[in-house]
């Protein structure tokens, strides 16, 4: 595996992937194809050195391009999509362009080019579980999606294992649990939660803050894509899961901890709808044929780091803090 293309590397798991292979990799040599929509973000990329990466401004729907950058390419890795489930629910338009049309170009120009293809997934594409079940998600679980988020990323994993039956497109899929760590945009919850803090606002807590995600740090899912890229098995899927279960009201609680305020320092706001209870990954698969072991244990300190990057790098985040709440405040969140 000498060139790889990683599609979506300008957001939050695709740059914190690129930065993985740069250090653990040294004879690769990666290719980014980024829209840089409002989740991309050009700076995440800047300390690569120019001799490992070329980044190409361009749109995963863009069959032209692609006709040009999959010859080059010893294998592409998909990361590229709309990632969040609220902007699904106002707007489900561009979830459905980039995470199904999208995915659908990438395997006709894998299918065209015979190029090795892995495909970024979310656990969420299974639905949710009961908080009191004690079952969690295995590659055997039925796909049962709430949210339009969830449902286009459920609809490329399908496309994904049709090009590969059908047409033999050499495929694997990841689903991977919640991640967090640097460069995750503000609209996600943790991020959300400690910006609000450093910005001198209240963290917001949907619903009654008992819904479960099960927490993995993105170099864990890093390390895991790289095991699966080069000896997964082709046409498998492999769930990715690092045992975070916790519930979100333990998480900000977590937060306010640690930036010493008093844990009832939030706010309750409007509920999700459609939210999604409890997600739950049972990455045995994964252990058992590859080995993989996740080495980001322990949350409380995983957690720390993640603030303590919020805190030194203001400057990444501070621009679109006010137009991100303005979002959420319309929205009763
Ligand atoms: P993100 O929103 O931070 O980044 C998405 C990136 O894709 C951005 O750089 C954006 O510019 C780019 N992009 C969007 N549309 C594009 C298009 N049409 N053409 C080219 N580039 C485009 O997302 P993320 O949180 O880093 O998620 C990356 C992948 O991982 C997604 O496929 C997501 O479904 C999956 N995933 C995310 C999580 C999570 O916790 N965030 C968990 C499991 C799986
Ligand atoms: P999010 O980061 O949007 O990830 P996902 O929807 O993919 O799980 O949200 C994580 C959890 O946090 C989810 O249960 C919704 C909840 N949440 C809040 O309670 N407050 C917030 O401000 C946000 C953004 C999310």
């Amino acid at each position: 595996m000498r060139n790889i293309l990683v599609t979506g590397a300008a957001g939050f798991i695709g740059s914190n992937f690129v930065h993985w292979v740069v250090e653990h990799e040294p004879s690769v040599h990666i290719t980014v194809l980024d829209k840089l929509t409002y989740a991309g973000n050009r700076e995440n990329l800047a300390d690569i050195p120019e001799n490992r990466m070329d980044f190409v401004h361009g749109d995963i729907c863009d069959e032209k391009l692609l006709s040009k950058l999959f010859p080059k390419a010893d294998a592409v890795v998909h990361f590229a999509a709309e990632s969040h489930n609220d902007n699904s629910i106002a707007n489900p338009d561009p979830f459905v362009e980039t995470n199904v049309v999208g995915t659908y170009r990438l395997l006709e120009a894998a299918r065209a080019f015979d190029v090795r293809f892995h495909h970024i997934s979310t656990d969420e594409v299974y639905g949710d579980l009961a908080l009191d079940d004690p079952a969690r998600f295995t590659e055997e679980t039925p796909y049962h999606p709430s949210s339009p988020y969830s449902s286009t990323k459920a609809a490329s994993d399908m496309l994904v294992r049709a090009w590969h039956r059908t047409y033999g497109v050499r495929a694997t899929i990841s689903n991977c649990s919640n991640n967090y760590g640097p460069y995750q945009h503000i609209e996600k919850f943790i991020p959300r939660q400690i910006t609000n803090l450093l910005s001198g606002l209240r963290p917001k807590l949907y619903g009654d803050g008992k819904n479960v995600r099960d927490w993995i740090h993105t170099e864990d899912h890093s390390s895991a894509v790289w095991a699966i890229l080069n000896d997964g098995r082709i046409g498998e899927t492999y769930l990715i899961g690092a045992d975070g279960e916790k519930s979100n009201i333990d998480v900000l609680r977590a937060i306010l901890r640690t930036m010493g305020y008093s844990e009832d320092d939030f706010d309750w706001v409007r509920d999700r709808p459609g939210h999604d209870r409890r997600y739950a990954i049972d990455s045995t698969k994964l252990r058992r044929e590859l080995g993989w072991e996740p080495i980001h244990t322990d949350f409380d300190g995983g957690l720390a780091a993640t603030i303590e990057w919020y805190e030194t790098h203001r400057d990444w985040w501070q621009g679109v803090k006010e137009a991100t709440e303005a979002k959420y405040k319309a929205q009763g969140q």
